[in-house]
This record gives structure tokens, C-alpha cells and sequence, in this order.
């Protein structure tokens, strides 16, 4: 999709034109003093208009007057409310569309608001326009104009996402270009320009992601995983891509992440990529995203139910989301070493899969029985963390499908928040809330750590009980992060996929979210 930036007086040979609207009380006194000052310019005797009390949120939209007019009789119908979502459609004798879009009360809408809103007239309009254009001044809130806009340029980017590469007959949207217009001075073209950049850069780099997450598993293997990551990352300046396979995985004694990998036809890989920007420096601080790859997840052994085991193929999730917050830091040239390791294999069955009982040796040493082969993304994600610490990352985050436990505790439409370091944890939910993710700590207490030791080898990869099961699953992983190193652990197994919820995610597939709290959380680095 095309998204172009216009400022008026623009040449809008456009289909659809879309305006903004408010609720009934707002609507009737922006009437009213239009009224007013129409009639002040009339006649120079007329009362002066009070100035109107700095309207919080929202800039003025600027309207043609045939809009106007024939919108002034939809206000003054008594089925008008304004509500949020709310379409008023009107036909200009230009012959153009107009719609207007509700935004409820204009005091309370925030980006996302916008993001939602732009989502839902994106996908009313899609179907049937070539092209549309979006009246800004409308949807830009006060004070925070290149934020909002970044808030909509970033929802047409989620919103407008089709996975059709399996599909032999593509869904091509009919509209293909998104004018945006606005009153605002020339001078602010600079920064809406970034803006959009920005939000572009971070759109994109959603898409990669969702089209790794929602490929078919027999297509997307570890193996052609990591040769799609490292094709990918070939055009990022300032990155290095190393990728490990089996004989390496040896070498580093990866025994959990080995014994995943033993079951399946292809090979493991640990694709290892690390970002030096342009400008560092001793005070440059480094950040290590972590990602569990498992391109499809049976079960093993402990073989998943066929329900269950459906849809597994987003079971490689996270490391598509750091994957992509990665790709956007560097797009974004962010001045903050990055360093991020995907962990792939598949958790599938032959005769040389790990059994249950077996006990492996992890590369920190340590010894861990393993109880069931289904909780094998914590075996994965504890030897690359523990790889990751060898580089000293002021601070490690790991994002994992890893837990059914986290729906249970938390719905599937929040993300769990696990770590040893309150201020790390205090930054990830400040981030989720600056982009409107849902995210919600859980605590790792001595308990759980407890129930994850074993009687016959140090430690287990499953709890006694099953209950608290993602905090056990997080407790576990922490045997392997060094002492001193802060770390995150995000269980994404909830939000990974269908977010239908959110009008900017698909109903099924991918969702992409967690990636924009990433990046926003590598920006305040
Ligand atoms: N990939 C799954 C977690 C998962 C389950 C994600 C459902 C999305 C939906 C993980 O590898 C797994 O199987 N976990 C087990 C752990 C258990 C055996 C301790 C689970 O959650 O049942
Ligand atoms: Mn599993
Ligand atoms: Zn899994």
C-alpha cells in the first residue's frame, strides 16, 4: 500500500475523501461557532466569539463546505451520536465519497483509539475504493501530532496485512493508495515525514514477521528459517549474522537444545545476529533479545492431542517478534548495540527422539531430567539465554509461545512479564503501555524455582503441580541466565496468534504484537 503525504491546498483527485466526527455535544457546539463566526463576519456589530477553551485533544478539521453542509443535517438528526465507529457516508456533487468516522468523545481519544478507528474504516473501505484520503487534521491529537500520526500509519500497515502465499488466487485489496491530508504549516513536513517513516520501518518489519510466523511448517524448517533470517538481515547496515548448526551446537555443549532437536528430520540452527551502530562507545548500552524458533511443536513423545497440536506452526512466534523489533531498531538506526539469538528446531518424533526420563547436561552444566518432551521450548531457550550471557548484555530479554498456562492465568489476550529486575520489568510494561499492548507481571517466587528441582538430576523441565505453570516454565529458564545479568521473560503463547479482538489483527494468524513495546523499549535505551 501506497501512503502519501499531502499538504493543503492538494490536488485530491481522490475517490474518498475521510473526515472525523464527534460526539452529539461537540459536534452541535463546533456548529455553533461556525454559525457564530459566520455571522461575525457578516456584520462587524456582532457579539465577539468567546475563544474557544484549548479543545485538548484534537485540531480543528478543516472542511469544504458541501461536507459541511450536508454533514450539518446528519448532526442535527436526532440518530446522530457521533460514537466511536460510526460512518456517516455522503456523496459530493464533485461526484467523490466522503465518509465520516465517529471518534466518540473527542477528550478521550488516544492513539489507540486512532489506531483502532483507522483499522476499522480501512477494512469498510478497502473492498470498494482505489484510493482514499485520510483528512488528518481530524485524527491528529493535540500536542502529540507526529505520535498519532505514527499511530496511523502503523494501523494501516497491520490492518491492511494479507497472507495469500499459499493461495493460488491472491487477495489483492482494491484500494492500493492512502492520501494523507492535511492543513497543518509546511513546516511540520519534516517531522510527519519521519513520522511516517518511522511507523513504516515498524510496519514492515511486523509483516516480515507475521509471514514467517504464519508459513507452513513443511515449507518454513530450521534450516530454511535461518537461510530466510540471514537473506533477510543481508540489506541491515551495521549487522553481522552468524549461524550455528548442529556441529557447533556440539561444540557449545547445548545439550537441552540438542535433545529438542533430536527427533527431527532437519537440523537445528541458533542464527545469532548482532547490530553495531554507526556511533558507539564504551557508554553504548547492549540489549539481548532472545526468540524461541520451534517451527512446528508436536509434542515429541509427549505427544500432543490432535486439537492441541493444531496451528503449532506459531510455535516459533517469538523469534520472529525479536527477529522483527531487531529489523525495525536497525531500520530505525537506533544507537543501541543489539545483539538477538533465534533458537530453531522442530519438537517432532523418529526413532532418535529424546525419551522421557532422559537426562541431558544444559551447556551451563547443569543436569536436567526430562519429564515431558512437550515443555521442550524452555530447553531451548535456557541454553541460547545462557549462550547469550557469554556477551554481557546490560540486558537480556527472551519473548517464547512458551506456556497453554499463561491463557489460563491471564486470557489470551495478555502477554506474561517475567524477570529478576524490577527496573527491567518496570521498563517493559512502561513500553507496553506507550503502544497499548497488553502486558501484566507475574512473580517468580522461591516455590516455584523449588518445584522445578529433580531428585535424580539438578533440575526438571516440568513442575510437581502443573499449577503456576508459567511461572514455573520462567523459573526454569533462570537456572541459566549468569548471575548479575538482567532478564526478561515474555510468554507471548496468548497474543501470538488470533487477536481478532484488536481491529488492526487478523481473526487467525500471526498478530505481531509485542514487537512495537520492543522497539519502543530499545528507543529509550
Ligand atoms: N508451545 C507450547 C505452549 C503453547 C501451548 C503455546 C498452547 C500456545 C498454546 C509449549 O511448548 C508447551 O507445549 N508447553 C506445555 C508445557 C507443559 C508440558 C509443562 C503446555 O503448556 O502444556
Ligand atoms: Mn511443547
Ligand atoms: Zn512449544
Amino acid at each position: 500500500m501506497k501512503i502519501n503525504l499531502n499538504f493543503a491546498p492538494a490536488k485530491t483527485s481522490t475517490e474518498l475523501n475521510i473526515y472525523s466526527c464527534f460526539n452529539k455535544a461537540q459536534e452541535a457546539k463546533a456548529a455553533s461557532k461556525i454559525a457564530a463566526k459566520t455571522t461575525k463576519k457578516a456584520s462587524a456589530s456582532a457579539p465577539a466569539v468567546k475563544p474557544a477553551k484549548a479543545e485538548k485533544v484534537l485540531v480543528n478539521s478543516h472542511w469544504p463546505e458541501e461536507v459541511s453542509e450536508a454533514f450539518a443535517h446528519a448532526v442535527a438528526s436526532k440518530h446522530y451520536k457521533g460514537d466511536s465507529g460510526e460512518t456517516f457516508a455522503l456523496t459530493l456533487v464533485n461526484g467523490q465519497s466522503a465518509i465520516i468516522l465517529g471518534l466518540g468523545d473527542k477528550s478521550k481519544v488516544t492513539k489507540e483509539v486512532l489506531r483502532r478507528q483507522v483499522a476499522h474504516i480501512y477494512k469498510a473501505v478497502s473492498g470498494r475504493y482505489e484510493d482514499a484520503t485520510l483528512h488528518l487534521d481530524g485524527f491528529l491529537i493535540k500536542g502529540d501530532l507526529e505520535g498519532s500520526l505514527n499511530a496511523i500509519v502503523e494501523s494501516l500497515h497491520m490492518t491492511s496485512y494479507v497472507f495469500d502465499r499459499h493461495l493460488t488466487v491472491k487477495k489483492t485489496a482494491k484500494l492500493q493508495t492512502i492520501n494523507l491530508l492535511t492543513n497543518e504549516k509546511k513546516t511540520s513536513q519534516k517531522k510527519f515525514e519521519a513520522a511516517i517513516n518511522e511507523a513504516t520501518k515498524v510496519g514492515q518489519s511486523i509483516t516480515v514477521a507475521k509471514d514467517f510466523v504464519n508459513v507452513a511448517p513443511n515449507i518454513l524448517t530450521s534450516e530454511s528459517y535461518a537461510k530466510e533470517i540471514e537473506k533477510d538481515a543481508k540489506s541491515l547496515k551495521g549487522v553481522k549474522v552468524k549461524v550455528l548448526g548442529v556441529p557447533e551446537l556440539k561444540k557449545e555443549k547445548m545439550g537441552m537444545f540438542l535433545s529438542v532437536n533430536a527427533g527431527s528430520a532437519y537440523g537445528a540452527r541458533l542464527v545469532h545476529l548482532t547490530y553495531t551502530p554507526a556511533k558507539s562507545s564504551a557508554k553504548t548500552r547492549h540489549i539481548a533479545l532472545v526468540g524461541k524458533g520451534l517451527t512446528f511443536d508436536t509434542g515429541g513423545y509427549s505427544l500432543k492431542p490432535g486439537p492441541s497440536m493444531m496451528n503449532m506452526k506459531f510455535d516459533m512466534a517469538g523469534s520472529a517478534t525479536v527477529y522483527a523489533a531487531f529489523r525495525a531498531a536497525v531500520l530505525l538506526q537506533l544507537p543501541v548495540k543489539i545483539s538477538c539469538y533465534l533458537g530453531m528446531t522442530d519438537n517432532a518424533v523418529n526413532e532418535l527422539a529424546t525419551m522421557p526420563d532422559s537426562i541431558v547436561t544444559a551447556r551451563n552444566g547443569k543436569t536436567v531430567e526430562i519429564l515431558n518432551t512437550d515443555a521442550e521450548g524452555r530447553l531451548v531457550l535456557g541454553d541460547v539465554v545462557n549462550y547469550a550471557c557469554d556477551d554481557k548484555p546490560d540486558a537480556l530479554i527472551d519473548a517464547a509461545t512458551l506456556t497453554g498456562a499463561v491463557l489460563v492465568a491471564l486470557g489470551s489476550e495478555v502477554c506474561g512479564l517475567f524477570s529478576n529486575n524490577q527496573k527491567l520489568a518496570d521498563s517493559l510494561m512502561k513500553s507496553a503501555k506507550n503502544t497499548s499492548e497488553y502486558m501484566w507481571q507475574l512473580p517468580i517466587i522461591d516455590e516455584h524455582k523449588n518445584d522445578m528441582k529433580a531428585i535424580v538430576a539438578d533440575l526438571k523441565n516440568i513442575g510437581g503441580s502443573g499449577f503456576g505453570g508459567s511461572a514455573k516454565g520462567a523459573a526454569f529458564i533462570e537456572n541459566f541466565v549468569e548471575p548479575g545479568i538482567a532478564w526478561a521473560h515474555l510468554d507471548i503463547a496468548g497474543i501470538g496468534d488470533s487477536q481478532g479482538h484488536l481491529p488492526y489483527c487478523s481473526a487467525k494468524g500471526a498478530s505481531g504484537l509485542i514487537i512495537r513495546t520492543l522497539v519502543d523499549y530499545l528507543k529509550l535505551q
